[in-house]
């Protein structure tokens, strides 16, 4: 797909990479709808961005009556939506205690999870029409690998996961390609890697917010079903699915002392 001209809605794009990925896009010649909770950061990304028509609204993905109301938009303001790139996302919870992390549990799957979904289903119509189109889900490397004091956050990528790759088979026929974005530790505000940036070797394994938005925008060109990032970590699934014990011993000594916990 050509980007040139062509309309996108961005969720989580008032910092980290859902902010690089619009700039990205625009200076790539897509005209962009940013989404996220914090107004004045979203205001000051609009002015920001290279090229002419790009907007902004203000919404919490979790909240599905929000999210009709930027579906609303769109269509009033575009009439089409060639792309849909779900980034909204956050961590809480750390290790699982019981009933004490229930709370964090359900906050982090109805973001991160059911946020992406109800995106995709008010969205729906609007990208069927606009077909071909893009759903490019942000998910993550812990979508495909679990590590300790992340349940919380590992289920909502495993669910997102899973769900994109099913919804995939639905929707190709369509004219929708579904596409799934697995990033490994990137410095942001929501996930500052603190563990990792101020560490001599493992600083090596980290990648950047840009080597995701060309990630993105790689997907919505050529509607790549599935990409990590970077790429080297694909590979790393394997001790999970061939042998299971000595994924779960060496992930846990590997971790020790890092979480991907914020709050
Ligand atoms: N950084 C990493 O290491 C890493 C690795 C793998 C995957 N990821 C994924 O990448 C995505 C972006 O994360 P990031 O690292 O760029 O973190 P970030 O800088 O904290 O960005 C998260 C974005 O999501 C928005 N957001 C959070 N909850 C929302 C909600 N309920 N409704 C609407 N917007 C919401 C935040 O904006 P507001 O607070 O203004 O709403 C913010 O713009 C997430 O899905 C994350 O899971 C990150």
């Amino acid at each position: 797909m050509e980007l040139e001209g062509k309309i996108c809605v961005l969720t989580g794009a008032s910092s980290g990479i859902g902010r690089t990925a619009a700039v990205d896009l625009a200076s790539h010649g897509m005209t962009v709808c940013v989404v996220a909770r914090r107004k004045d950061l979203l205001q000051q990304l609009v002015e920001e961005l290279p090229g002419n028509g790009h907007s902004y609204v203000v919404a919490d993905v979790s909240d599905v009556e929000q999210v009709r109301s930027v579906e609303r938009h769109v269509r009033a303001t575009y009439g089409s939506l060639h792309a849909l790139v779900n980034n909204a996302g956050f961590t809480r919870g750390g290790e699982f205690t019981g009933e004490d992390s229930l709370d964090a549990v359900r906050a982090v799957i109805e973001t991160n999870y059911l946020g992406t979904v109800n995106a995709c289903a008010v969205f729906l119509p609007l990208l069927e029409a606009s077909a071909p189109s893009r759903i490019v889900n942000v998910a993550s490397m812990a979508g495909r690998l679990a590590f300790p004091r992340s349940s919380a956050y590992v289920a909502s990528k495993f669910a997102v996961v899973g769900w994109s790759e099913s919804a995939a088979f639905d929707l190709s026929p369509r004219g929708i390609s579904v596409c799934l974005i697995e990033p490994g530790p990137i410095p942001t505000e929501g996930f500052p890697q603190e563990s990792l940036v101020g560490h001599p070797l493992l600083a090596r394994a980290l990648g950047s917010q840009q080597d995701v938005a060309d990630a993105i925008r790689s997907a919505i060109i050529k509607g790549t079903p599935t990409r990590a990032v970077p790429r080297w970590y694909r590979p790393l699934q394997l001790p999970r699915l061939i042998a299971p014990p000595l994924y779960r011993f060496l992930a846990g000594r590997l971790t020790r002392g890092h979480t991907v916990e914020r709050d």
